[in-house]
This record gives C-alpha cells, sequence and structure tokens, in this order.
C-alpha cells in the first residue's frame, strides 16, 4: 500500500517535470527561423535589405528626413532598387545567432547620419493627421514602459506565401506582464515620402542578404 502510494506520488512529478521541460522548451527555441530570398536563416550580425514582397509598394527601407531635422524615421525608398540602408538583426535572447520568428529582435539600420544618435529602431509618436505610431530612430530611453521595450520588433511569419513576413511591434518577451497596445507595420506616405508606420495598412516584407 505504501510503494504504490509512493509510485503513484513519483509518476505525478515525473509527469510534471515532463510538463515544465515541454514548456521551457516552447518558450525558447522552437520557433521556426526567419529565412532570407535565398531560403537561408536570417543570421544574427549580418546584414539584410527589407523589401517589400510585391512590386509597386515602394522600395527598400531606409532611413527618412522627415522634416529636416533628427531623428531620422524608418521608411522606405520611393521605387525598387539598388538604394536603401541594410539591417542588423539582435535577438533580446542572449546567445541566439538565427532570427525566429515571432520573437523580440532589436533592428538596427548599418548607417551612418548626420544625426548623432543611434540607428536603431524605435516606436515613436502618433501621426497627429493619422493616429498611426510611426517608427523613428534612436535608443529607448525607458519612456515610461518597462525597460527598452520601444526598440524591440517582431518578424511574423504571413500565412502564405513562403519567405514572406510582416514587421510588429509587440515586446511581450521583453515584458511578459506588460500589456502593450501591439501593432503591425505598414507605409504611411506623408508629403510624397514613405514612412513606416503601425496600425494601418501592413506591408509583406521579405528579406534579402546585402
Ligand atoms: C515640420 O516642421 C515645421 C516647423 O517646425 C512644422 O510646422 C510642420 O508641421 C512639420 N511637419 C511635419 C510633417 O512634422
Ligand atoms: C521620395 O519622393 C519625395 C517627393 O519627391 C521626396 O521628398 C523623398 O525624399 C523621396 N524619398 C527618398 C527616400 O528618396
Amino acid at each position: 500500500m505504501m510503494s504504490m502510494k509512493l509510485i503513484g506520488s513519483l509518476s505525478c512529478c515525473i509527469w510534471l517535470v515532463m510538463a515544465i521541460a515541454t514548456v521551457a522548451q516552447t518558450s525558447d527555441d522552437s520557433n521556426a527561423p526567419v529565412l532570407d530570398t535565398s531560403g537561408q536563416a536570417l543570421q544574427v550580425g549580418v546584414e539584410y535589405y527589407i523589401k517589400p514582397a510585391i512590386t509597386d509598394n515602394g522600395g527598400r527601407f531606409t532611413l527618412i528626413n522627415r522634416n529636416d531635422s533628427c531623428p531620422l524615421y524608418v521608411g522606405q525608398e520611393n521605387v525598387s532598387g539598388p538604394e536603401g540602408y541594410p539591417v542588423k538583426f539582435a535577438p533580446f535572447v542572449e546567445g541566439e545567432t538565427v532570427v525566429r520568428e515571432a520573437r523580440d529582435q532589436k533592428i538596427t539600420f548599418s548607417a551612418f547620419t548626420i544625426c548623432a544618435q543611434s540607428t536603431a529602431w524605435k516606436l515613436g509618436e502618433t501621426d497627429e493627421v493619422t493616429q498611426r505610431r510611426l517608427i523613428v530612430t534612436g535608443e529607448d530611453q525607458n519612456q515610461g514602459i518597462a525597460g527598452p521595450a520601444r526598440n524591440y520588433f517582431r518578424v511574423n511569419k504571413q500565412a502564405a506565401p513562403d519567405g514572406v513576413y510582416n514587421l510588429e511591434w509587440c515586446p511581450t518577451e521583453l515584458c511578459p506582464t506588460c500589456r502593450f497596445i501591439c501593432g503591425s507595420a505598414g507605409a504611411l506616405v506623408e508629403n510624397g515620402k514613405r514612412l513606416i508606420a503601425l496600425d494601418g495598412s501592413v506591408l509583406p516584407v521579405v528579406f534579402e542578404r546585402a
């Protein structure tokens, strides 16, 4: 009788340990790597151009001088071509060597600019006309949100076709208890300039190794 009870409680605990291990794995590295235009996993610290998956949606991602002042904004070239700046990804989780779907990443343009500040993407102010949230460049100085949450974006796979993604601001890996108003990125044309903003049409993108 005693030994039966013991086995019973043991098997319960083994099951619990297995359940915990499964959960830990799910939240660790089970997310698929993001793929570039040649089907290779995106590598951390390597340069990639981000460009629209469909033609006639502007060109590569670049830095936009929105209003003759700093900071520069995240936007697109007007037309597809060789212009634009590549970006590098830095995952929130330390030790990662590839960029995974739906995980928090810092995204930084490889560019030197006249603005003496970082070229990391940062959730910016809300545009008064459209009420869409713009994406600027710079380091997050913890403006009201836990940690540098404004600097973290994620790459989500579109249902179809393969290799096409959306960019989202929703840094729940950085702060699991925060209630973010998440948003996906699309184009916002202002005075002929293509800015990238959340809360509107979503731009499907692909990643091309630089
Ligand atoms: C650009 O700056 C000027 C002067 O500060 C301001 O009147 C104008 O509204 C700004 N435009 C945009 C798009 O921010
Ligand atoms: C796109 O065109 C607009 C209007 O001509 C111009 O102001 C802007 O600088 C152009 N964008 C880029 C990235 O060259």
